[in-house]
């Protein structure tokens, strides 16, 4: 069996509510996965929940609810948001589900046999906020410790440690040596910058349980659960495992006959965790015997009209909202045409309007339109011999597409598919088919523009699937054909053939009135 493409992202805290910068990372994941498996390849794309750790169980006792019972009603929420986004997961993980704790604690007991932990008394600043210690160097030059942290208290505590000091070195020079396991490179020289100017502390693993319950036991020591990190970072590999992966299940000793799956091809994560999974991620692997994930790609921050998004100032916005309005592959389109993978992005109810409506109404849905229109109204909706006008231009986009896509450049690839999209339209403009179609000696030159406004309109559906899913299906149906419009691989020029009936078309994005999507309705 060959190797599946394996796509992540990072789990989701279950107690969060989902906003705009979750659902963004999701869609990213989804139009990779979307885009391997219409290029050819076979894709397990993985999404889920981060359920464990003290806020969690906090607020359920606060509700007088069992943790597991209140995880299992907000994990509803957040499965309702991949299916609202269209996801086309292969697997959802839960923190609390037996199949993850049980590699958890495998690992765990692998590497304490191996020497990898010891046992030491901690005596410092906590955040229960961040579940994290801190330092006298975490304090602002008046004192106190950064608002982020919440209230930081003053604790002495026992707990495991992993052995950090000996693995910096060897780190250095993996990254050095592999340049895209961390992109885009200026992450990439963040974490390098990291580690050549800091000597790395040792990573403590567990939380006394009698302080912290809600958490995975360790398999060694009942006094213990393990750190929120250690458990939610195994995700990606406790799912192989449960698939069946052989290289993850060799690494505990046991046979596997699934799928191959790991190394993951792609960890799609925030800027904020980028630590974890650059430093701690793979100290773990390498202590567990287990090759590297080929990349991590590190997109940035989502702010609205350049504030930090902000449940308390109401400064949000609501993916849900959106969709509802404008529908999701206005939503999808928007966040993965406005910002490339990487840098921070800004969103404006009014650039929102402004994208939808020059590109995907003016653009796209004009463009189909206006074909279906002509060809439905001077040829009785049937496609004429094939001509190939358009076919060096539409075979460039195509390939410039498909490497791009390979390259996870999501928003340069729609910004190539744009190029022909703009071409057919001053294509209309240049032709003026409306003109042709009044001069019977004609006939023939109208044939020609109607074909190549066919064939690139179900080229366009091909290139804008993993994109904007929905909308290309009904491109494909509109165009009379069956099916998904969701293999890249084969496509080329001259796909529709003289004869073939197309039909009325249906406008695909709506012009709209209204001023803003979102929730933020009070200006
Ligand atoms: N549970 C951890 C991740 C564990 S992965 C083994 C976590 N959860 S989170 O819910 O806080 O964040 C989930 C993802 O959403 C992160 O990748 C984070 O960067 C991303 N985002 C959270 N807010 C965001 C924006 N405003 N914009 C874009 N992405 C953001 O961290």
């Amino acid at each position: 069996m060959s190797k599946r493409f394996y796509i992540t992202t990072a789990i989701d805290y279950v107690n969060g509510e989902p906003h705009v910068g979750h659902a963004y990372e999701k869609v990213i994941a989804d139009v990779i996965a979307r885009a391997h498996r219409s290029l050819g390849a076979e894709v397990l794309f993985l999404t889920g929940l981060d359920e464990h750790g003290q806020k969690v169980q906090q607020t359920a006792q606060a509700r007088g609810m069992n943790p597991q019972v209140y995880c299992d009603e907000l994990s509803l929420v957040w499965k309702n948001l991949a299916k609202t986004l269209d996801l086309t997961i292969d697997d959802f993980v839960r923190t609390t589900e037996p199949r993850h704790k049980e590699v958890v604690q495998a690992i765990l007991s692998k590497l304490n046999n191996e020497g990898h932990f010891y046992k030491s008394v901690y005596k410092g600043y906590y955040s229960t906020k961040e579940e994290t210690f801190l330092t006298e160097k975490d304090r602002l030059p008046d004192g106190t410790f950064p608002a982020m942290y919440g209230e930081v208290t003053e604790l002495q505590e026992e707990n495991y440690y992993f052995k950090l000091k000996d693995q910096q070195a060897w780190l250095i020079d993996y990254i050095e040596k592999n340049p895209r396991f961390i992109q885009p490179d200026y992450r990439r020289n963040e974490v390098l910058g990291f580690l050549k100017n800091n000597t790395l502390e040792d990573l403590c693993i567990t939380r006394p349980a009698n302080r912290l319950n809600w958490g995975i036991p360790v398999p060694f020591d009942a006094n213990f659960v393990t750190y929120v990190w250690f458990d939610a970072l195994v995700n990606y590999i406790s799912v192989p495992a449960a698939h069946g992966d052989p290289t993850v299940l060799a690494a505990l000793g046991r046979k596997g006959n699934g799928p191959e799956l790991w190394p993951a091809d792609v960890h799609d994560i925030g800027k904020d965790i980028l630590k974890f999974h650059a430093v701690y991620w793979p100290i773990m692997l390498k202590a567990m015997g287990l090759p590297q994930p080929k990349q991590l790609l590190v997109h940035g921050w989502w702010q609205k009209d350049g504030q930090k998004l902000s449940k308390t100032t109401g400064n949000v916005v609501d993916p849900f909202a959106v969709i509802n309005e404008w529908g999701l592959d206005a939503f999808r389109f928007y966040v993965v045409r406005e910002l490339a993978i990487g840098p921070d992005g800004n969103w404006t109810d009014a650039g929102f309007s402004s994208r939808y409506h020059a590109e995907l109404a003016n653009g796209l849905g004009n463009l189909l339109n206006r074909t279906l229109n002509m060809l439905n109204r001077y040829r009785g909706g049937v496609v004429p011999e094939r001509s190939d006008e358009l076919a060096a231009e539409a075979t460039k986009t195509i390939n410039e597409t498909k490497v791009l896509l390979e390259q996870n450049q999501l928003q340069d690839a729609l910004a190539s598919i744009w190029v022909l999209v703009n071409r057919a339209n001053k294509y209309v403009e240049d032709t003026a088919p409306f003109k042709l179609a009044k001069d019977p000696a004609q006939a023939k030159r109208l044939d020609e523009v109607l074909y190549n406004l066919a064939e690139s309109c179900r080229i366009l559906a091909v290139l804008l699937w993993p994109f904007i899913p929905s909308s290309a299906t009904k491109i494909y149906a509109q165009l009379g054909l069956e099916g998904a419009p969701d293999k890249i691989a084969s496509l080329a020029w001259g796909g529709l053939t003289a004869g073939h009936k197309v039909k009325e078309p249906v406008p695909l994005f709506p012009r709209k009135d209204a001023p803003a999507p979102g929730t933020a309705k009070t200006k």
